[in-house]
């Protein structure tokens, strides 16, 4: 079956129950549903379609769990550091602090992720180079039932990302997005209403709807 007969979920159901799954099972992604998430990832606009995106996948449990792994963990603590928090382990992040808290979460378990996509982008292309491919991406993976949520390194790690995956110096390294079956269940997600985010004609102008 072709990519796109594979991608059968309505669009709205997948935009709608779209959110960030953090907690992954360990079963693996079948290679044609990872072959059907990049390609609907290259199908997004991109500048000039001169196409700098580039896709790394990383399926390689023991790569993911020995190497990649510890090294994301590593980059989500010292983005803490420069945020200026003190805590230094999950259990010391107050429990209303419920973003942090999933989110160190996911930096323990990053390393059990069946795969993980490094959007990247040639001749050192900006991240708005990659950012719609990510969303196509993840939005094919909701569609085949997969979790996902985009999420960024720290420059004290990216030497060694660079040299874990052999990725020249004029690539540049915008996401990561782990991939995986989730544990629990998608959306809905949580939205400020549209009646506060947009205006209709002028900066401040209400919209016809509440
Ligand atoms: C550019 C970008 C970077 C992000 N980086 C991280 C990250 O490093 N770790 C993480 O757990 N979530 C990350 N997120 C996910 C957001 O925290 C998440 O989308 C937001 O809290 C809304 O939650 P929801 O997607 O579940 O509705 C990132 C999202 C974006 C758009």
């Amino acid at each position: 079956m072709n990519d796109e007969k594979r991608l059968h979920m309505p669009l709205g159901e997948a935009i709608f129950s779209q959110r960030s799954i953090r907690k992954f099972k360990p079963d693996p992604i079948p290679v044609e549903d990872i072959h059907t998430i990049v390609e609907a990832g290259v199908r997004a606009p991109n500048g000039g379609n001169r196409q700098v995106g580039r896709f790394l996948v990383l399926t390689d449990r023991k790569k993911i769990h020995d190497e990649f792994g510890p090294l994301y963990y590593e980059a989500w603590w010292a983005k803490r550091r420069d945020e200026g928090h003190t805590w230094t382990s999950l259990e010391q992040i107050p429990a209303e602090d419920k973003s942090h808290r999933a989110a160190a979460q996911l930096a323990s378990e990053m390393k059990d992720a069946p795969a993980v996509v490094f959007a990247l982008a040639m001749n050192n292309g900006p991240a708005n180079s990659v950012i719609p491919a990510c969303q196509n991406l993840m939005l094919a993976a909701r569609a085949l039932g997969i979790g996902s949520l985009p999420t960024t390194l720290h420059p004290s790690v990216m030497e060694r990302f660079r040299a874990m995956f052999k990725i020249p110096a004029d690539v540049a390294f915008h996401f990561c997005i782990p991939l995986g079956y989730p544990r629990g269940s998608f959306g809905p997600n949580v939205r400020k209403p549209t009646s506060e985010t947009t205006f209709l004609n002028a900066w401040g102008a209400a919209v016809p709807w509440k």
